[in-house]
């Protein structure tokens, strides 16, 4: 490793990107087909086989699909949908886009996913619908959410990769499922987004909202319903096709860090790591989030890896502490314990497949560092 590499600052994320994208990219430029194109179909199709689903439809971003996922099943005015409070903001956000309110439950304190008996506990004659979130990558038990029995969609925008217990891919079990190509994600497009499901009807509406309510013919003349533009372009596409070709190998290089991140910080006293895959369910690696032991101020700890030279940030903040869904909706400290608990303590560690070794180890010596130092 050069002097240069040595005092770099490593950064949180990187994507991967290489020959194989620039050459896509070219042909589609050459091509002249920005959008409305091949690419888009393809990667669709790639993207369905890949996990096992019956039908992919790319969109603009993760939170796009998300709100065509939730409107495809019938969320609207006044109504409630079952969520985590502990996630993106996007996930809460989608339910607003409808009028519909957001309801949040606790979260189960090892996986981080939304806990299916406090969900069940919130569920009034208003909830249309439940969201849970795979968070980080690790699956949310949706069988026992689906045992609930009210519609379901699964925000796994940062779990491409992950495999339920029974061995189905998260995004395959057949209710809209919505995956995110942002650039810090497991397959990035820069920005996109991919809805699976098994609803042949489902596909046919969120392909017309996202290309402003057209209709499958392309019609011009008549949009028999209200659309967006929520769609994805061919350059977009293109890039994704070729991220699909080298997924396997990001996938395993994502693991493989985690797995160095494990061994470095388990001596470190206090310290929260991430749940190790339980039960048959595994984890589609997407960040490398601590839990810094109770007593210490988390904006120190931040500052002072800096100065190591490790980029870090809290991840992820509470949504319902946030000020939009205080003013909003009312929300105060106390109404999720773990939650809050969770996300005042949590903090992502530089995570990308090519970090190397070296890397890993000078996360773990500042993290050590700074927690010794920083009461
Ligand atoms: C859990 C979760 N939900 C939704 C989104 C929204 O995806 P996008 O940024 O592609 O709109 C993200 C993206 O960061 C996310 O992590």
């Amino acid at each position: 490793m050069s002097a240069r590499a040595e005092t770099d600052e490593i950064p949180l994320a990187r994507p991967v990107l290489g020959d194989e994208e620039e050459a896509a990219v070219l042909e589609v430029l050459r091509s002249g087909q920005l959008s409305l194109g091949p690419r888009v179909p393809a990667f669709e199709a790639a993207f369905a086989a890949r996990l096992g689903a019956k039908h992919a439809s790319a969109v603009s971003s993760g939170t796009a699909g998300l709100h065509l996922a939730l409107r495809a099943v019938g969320v609207s005015d006044g109504d409630e949908v079952v969520t985590s409070p502990f996630s993106f903001v996007a996930s809460a956000n989608v339910c607003v886009f409808e009028r519909a309110r957001p309801v949040f439950a606790d979260i189960d304190p090892v996986t981080l996913n939304l806990d299916p008996d406090a969900a069940a506990a919130a569920v009034t004659d208003r909830t249309t619908a439940l969201l849970p979130v795979h968070i980080f990558g690790y699956p949310a038990d949706i069988p026992a959410f689906e045992r609930l029995g009210l519609p379901i969609v699964e925000d796994a925008c940062e779990a491409l990769g992950a495999v339920h217990a029974d061995g189905v891919a998260v995004g395959a079990r057949g209710h809209p499922a919505v995956f995110g190509f942002y650039a810090n994600k497991q397959l990035t497009t820069g920005e996109g987004g991919m809805l699976t499901t098994a609803d042949p009807a489902i596909k046919e509406r969120v392909d017309s909202e996202r290309n402003q309510g057209r209709a499958p013919d392309m019609g011009w003349l008549d949009h028999d319903r209200l659309g967006f533009n929520y769609r994805l372009t061919d350059v977009a596409s293109a890039i994704g096709l070729a991220q699909l070709e080298r997924l396997d190998g990001l996938l395993a290089d994502r693991a493989r860090v985690a797995a160095r991140y494990g061994e470095a910080l388990a001596g470190i006293e206090g310290l929260g790591l991430p749940c190790p895959d339980s039960g048959g369910d595994v984890r589609g690696w997407f960040v490398y989030v601590v839990r810094i032991p109770h007593g210490h101020d988390r904006d120190d700890v931040v500052r002072a890896l800096r100065e190591h030279g490790v980029a870090s940030k809290p991840y992820l903040p509470a949504i319902h502490l946030m000020t939009y869904y205080r003013e909003t909706f009312g929300h105060r400290e106390g109404e999720f314990p773990v939650c809050e608990d969770v996300a005042a303590r949590s903090l992502a560690l530089p995570f990308f497949p090519g970090m190397t070794d070296g890397q890993v180890e000078r996360v773990a010596t500042a993290l050590a560092r700074v927690l010794a130092q920083t009461p």
